[in-house]
């Protein structure tokens, strides 16, 4: 695929899980390896922008040319993103933030005494949506992961975040979004769409650059 010309352009981009930490040797996390943040950032490195790639554990090799920020819980993300996002021209979210942390981090391993554990989570910052908020807020791409309603869903997120774009990935696909190599996207913007069928992430991520680039210029 034919990458535009991103010279000049800082990109931020955030990517994989994070960990929320239950006690010292316990946490709650999620199945994404990171494959697909890890492409557009590749991808937009070849195209020539300043990237940062802020990223949850994940066992990748960080790509050629790109920054990398690690973290491990939705608030570190929250926190490293909201100081790279000040000097972006483009925001990317692409991790799979958990919505919930544990309420509290137990200081030592929890013991098997008891029949039944109930923990209680508490909701974790929204990055995407403070991204977007910020009084000089770069143009801002959220990803939707959905198992039903992809289209209203995913045009629900665009609103209500105040997104100028967002990648749609139906999760029930067998095959595709969480974990695989191949992705199909389907990405909104205020007025219009686009369907990206099934292919790998790295040919995604290259198309999807593509879109960021001639909206990204109709905006500025
Ligand atoms: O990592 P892979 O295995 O390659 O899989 C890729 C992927 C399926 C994880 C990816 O394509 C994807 O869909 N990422 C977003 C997953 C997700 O958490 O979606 P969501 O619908 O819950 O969140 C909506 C958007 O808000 C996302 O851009 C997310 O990064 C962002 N978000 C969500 C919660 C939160 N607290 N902060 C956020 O920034």
């Amino acid at each position: 695929t034919h990458l535009p010309d991103m010279q000049g352009k800082r990109i931020v981009i955030t990517a994989g899980p994070t960990q929320e930490a239950i006690d010292p040797v316990r946490y709650m996390s999620n199945k994404s390896s990171g494959k697909m943040g890890y492409a557009i950032a590749s991808a937009a490195a070849k195209a020539g922008a300043d990237v940062v790639l802020i990223s949850g554990p994940v066992s990748l090799q960080t790509p050629v040319n790109v920054t990398r920020v690690d973290v491990v819980s939705a608030q570190d993300m929250h926190k490293a993103a909201l100081v790279e996002a000040n000097t972006a021209d483009i925001f990317i979210a692409c991790a799979a933030v958990a919505d919930y942390r544990p309420e509290s981090v137990a200081q030592n391993k929890i013991k098997k005494t008891s029949d039944e554990l109930t923990l209680t989570f508490v909701k974790n910052p929204d990055i995407l949506k403070d991204v977007a908020a910020l009084p000089t807020a770069p143009f801002t791409v959220g990803f939707a992961a959905e198992s039903q309603n992809v289209e209203e869903y995913a045009r629900k997120k665009l609103a209500a975040k105040k997104l100028n774009m967002i990648a749609a990935n139906d999760i029930t696909a067998e095959g595709l979004g969480f974990n695989s190599d191949n992705n199909a996207l389907h990405v909104f913007w205020p007025e219009g769409d686009k369907q990206l069928p099934a292919a790998s992430k790295r040919e995604l991520a290259a198309a999807l650059i593509g879109l960021i680039a001639t909206h990204y210029n109709e905006n500025n």
